[in-house]
């Protein structure tokens, strides 16, 4: 017999207003009612009784026992249905497609993405709509003010489900469905993508190294490229997921990827490597002795996207965030599409896909995606150059250097100052707002500014107006400056730059993107006065 449980509970606001999701140190996730509270509020808000929903999560420490308590609670509040993945474990692009393909009403994903795991690092649980995406603001605004009155919540009284193996179970009322985290995500990757031609490319002696960072694409990785692509095994490495990403940062990027970065630039460099993030929506591609920044990524693969079966009857249109290089913006105008700025977040994709009027989006922040699914897709990506490389036969860095040579190269960088004091921080962007106007015409080491703004965004969709997203300053040149500051870090500040140089031929600049972008690097810090502010005169991180 199982019962259902009202405990009574007080307040504890928890969610950034504004954020797609709830994301804090487990410990305090851990904490007496905390996960509970969030959790009910969800239910709260989208609503429980008779609702099928999708579970799952990257594999974090404390992913195990917040789904246990994740499905108590959905039975307890009457849900029909849960589909969880198999030892609780969902990629976030595979738990979007799962929520897609069961026409489901949602689903509840645990990740905090690429910050590291484990007792005392970080945790996450975000709600995704029946769309596959993010919820939109006015829901999680919802979630957060329903944290900030709640009374009580709902659990059944009863024993964990078996969650390792495959199959259905029953939780009071409740069924769940254990399902293969894996396995529908790969069919759907067989549809896009030319199998045949990429398992002849790697058959034909084409190396490549995965690097799955300890963390959820580990399992996916190994399926799809060694399983069913043939690339020898061991392509894949940091296959297997753990509670603490083997003590890694599971972020791709030539920082946190340093590994796979002297690999790639090393004296056996395989022909393509990659890797992904904790929750496998992100993606890092580099080539034998180039990196790709994911700027460039995006503009390639909006380029040659027309390859792959999935894309072959052309792109509706091509969206990136406001941060992200303007590469990819002149490969829609070339081929005659739409092109979308939007603020920093997947979650401003989402309205472009659900009305076609994007098929691929991308953020500077390695992330790319597609219309298959509403979020991110590390994979995805990975096996779209995978196919393009298939198809035309030419090195990484060929197919860089022609992309230049055809549409000038948008040289970019972003600089991170973290964990800076959050009220110098505000008083910087403050300053830098008040200082707007007087900005266009001024001099700047050697370049005229020409219009400075804070970016605003409509909806072209709904119409919703999202203010204040990140202010940007545009030289006579084309360069360009923009700062914000991040919405996901969880200690202090951090202030982002995003520092782009356009050079309209091939050999325009020097060929480092830091060099080149040297003089745009000193007028970013004289224009907001970084180091006089913060203290600091140099990034932390540089991508
Ligand atoms: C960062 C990235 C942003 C991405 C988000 C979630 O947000 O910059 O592009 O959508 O993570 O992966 P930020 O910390 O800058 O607010
Ligand atoms: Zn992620």
């Amino acid at each position: 017999m199982t019962q259902i449980a009202t405990v009574a509970t007080q307040p504890i606001p928890g969610q950034k207003p504004g954020t797609s999701g709830l994301r804090k140190k487990t410990p305090v996730f851990m904490g007496r009612h905390y996960l509970e509270n969030f959790v009910q509020s969800i239910f709260d808000v989208v609503g429980a009784a008779g609702k099928t929903f999708v579970l799952g999560g990257d594999g974090r420490y404390f992913n195990d026992r917040a789904a246990q308590v994740i499905l108590r609670m959905a039975a307890a509040n009457g849900a029909a249905r849960v589909l969880v993945g198999q030892g609780a474990i969902l990629s976030t692009p595979a738990a979007s497609h799962l929520i897609r393909l069961n026409k489901t009403d949602g689903g509840i994903i645990m990740s905090a993405s690429h910050n590291p795991g484990g007792p005392n690092e970080d945790f996450g649980v975000k709600f995704n709509m029946p769309n596959g995406g993010p919820a939109p603001e006015g829901v999680t605004e919802a979630m957060y003010k329903r944290t900030t009155e709640i009374t009580e919540y709902k659990v059944l009284e009863a024993q964990d489900v078996d969650l390792s193996r495959v199959g259905r179970h029953r939780l009071g009322e409740m069924i769940v469905d254990v399902v293969d985290p894996v396995a529908d995500y790969a069919a759907l990757m067989e549809t896009l993508f030319d199998f045949p031609a990429i398992r002849a490319m790697f058959a034909g002696g084409f190396r490549m190294r995965m690097d799955s960072m300890c963390a959820v694409t580990g399992p996916y990785a190994v399926e799809i490229l060694e399983n069913r692509l043939g690339a020898p095994k061991g392509t894949c490495v940091n296959a297997a997921p753990l509670p603490d990403f083997g003590g890694l940062h599971p972020d791709p990027n030539p920082t946190w990827a340093k590994a796979l970065m002297d690999e790639m630039f090393g004296p056996s460099a395989p022909d393509f490597g990659a890797a992904s993030d904790g929750d496998g929506d992100r993606n890092m591609v580099v080539g034998r002795g180039i990196y790709v920044s994911p700027s460039d990524s995006l503009a390639v693969l909006a380029a040659n996207a027309h390859l792959a079966p999935g894309y072959a009857k052309g792109l509706k249109g091509v969206a990136r965030s406001m941060p992200t290089s303007a590469a990819a913006d002149r490969v829609a105008d070339a081929l005659g599409i739409g092109k979308y700025e939007t603020p920093t977040g997947w979650k401003f994709f989402g309205n472009l896909l659900d009305a076609g009027r994007a098929t691929i989006c991308g953020e500077e922040s390695f992330g790319t995606g597609s219309d298959h699914v509403r979020e991110k897709d590390g994979l995805w990506a990975i096996l779209l150059w995978l196919n393009i490389l298939a198809v035309r036969r030419q090195s990484v860095a060929e197919i860089l250097g022609e992309h230049w040579a055809k549409y000038g190269r948008n040289y970019y960088s972003r600089h991170d100052f973290e964990a800076i004091e959050t009220a110098k921080a505000d008083a910087m962007m403050a300053a830098l707002r008040g200082s707007l106007a007087g900005l266009p015409g001024r001099q700047v080491e050697g370049m005229t500014i020409r219009t400075a703004d804070d970016f605003a965004y409509t909806d072209p969709v709904d119409g919703s107006v999202s203010q204040k997203q990140g202010v940007r300053v545009l030289f006579e040149d084309g360069s360009r400056i923009v700062y914000r500051l991040s919405g996901t870090g969880t200690e202090g500040a951090t202030l982002r730059v995003y520092l782009e140089r356009y050079a309209p031929g091939p050999d325009g600049l020097d060929h480092d993107a830091q060099a080149a972008l040297a003089p745009v690097i000193r007028a970013a810090h004289r224009i907001a006065a970084i180091a006089e502010h913060t203290g600091r005169s140099a990034p932390d991180v540089v991508t």
